[in-house]
C-alpha cells in the first residue's frame, strides 16, 4: 500500500507544472574561444541549478582551457583579475573569493565537468554574469545569467 501511494506521488510529481522546470543548462567551450550559449535564465521554481560544461574541442586546458563561473555583473572584472593571478592550480578563481557564486573546475579539450548552487543565492533584479576566467578569454567567453518566474 505505502509502495503504492510513493508511485502516485512520484507520477503527480513527474507531472506537476510546479516541478517541470529546467533546473540545468549544457554550454560548450570550444578551440575557437566561444561558449554556445550567450544566455542562459534560471527558474526561481528550481531549488538547486546545475550547469554542464563541455570542451568539445582538442586543445589541452593550459592552452585553450575554459570553466564556467558565476559572479554578479559588477564583480566580473575584479574576480577575473584576481582569478587570473590565482593561476591554473586554482582553476583561475581565487581562492574562497566570496564574489564568486559558483564555478567549474578549468577543462580542456574531451573533458567536461559541472556545478551544482543554490537558487537561493540569487537575487531578482539582480544582473549575473557567468564567464571563463582563464587569462584572456572573459573579454569573449561571457553571458549573461537572469532569474525568471
Ligand atoms: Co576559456
Amino acid at each position: 500500500m505505502l509502495k503504492k501511494l510513493g508511485l502516485a506521488a512520484l507520477l503527480a510529481a513527474a507531472c506537476s507544472p510546479a516541478l517541470a522546470a529546467e533546473c540545468s543548462v549544457d554550454i560548450a567551450g570550444n578551440d575557437q574561444m566561444q561558449f554556445d550559449k550567450k544566455e542562459i535564465t534560471v527558474s526561481k521554481r528550481c531549488k538547486q541549478f546545475t550547469v554542464n560544461l563541455t570542451h568539445p574541442g582538442k586543445l589541452a586546458k593550459n592552452v585553450m582551457g575554459h570553466n564556467w563561473v558565476l559572479t554578479r555583473q559588477a564583480d566580473l572584472q575584479g574576480v577575473a583579475t584576481d582569478g587570473m593571478a590565482a593561476g591554473l592550480d586554482n582553476d583561475y578563481v581565487k581562492k574562497g573569493d566570496a564574489r564568486v557564486i559558483a564555478h567549474t573546475k578549468v577543462i580542456g579539450g574531451g573533458e567536461s565537468d559541472s556545478v551544482t548552487f543554490d537558487v537561493s543565492k540569487l537575487a531578482a533584479g539582480q544582473d549575473y554574469a557567468y564567464f571563463c576566467s582563464f587569462p584572456g578569454h572573459f573579454a569573449v567567453m561571457k553571458g549573461v545569467l537572469k532569474l525568471a518566474d
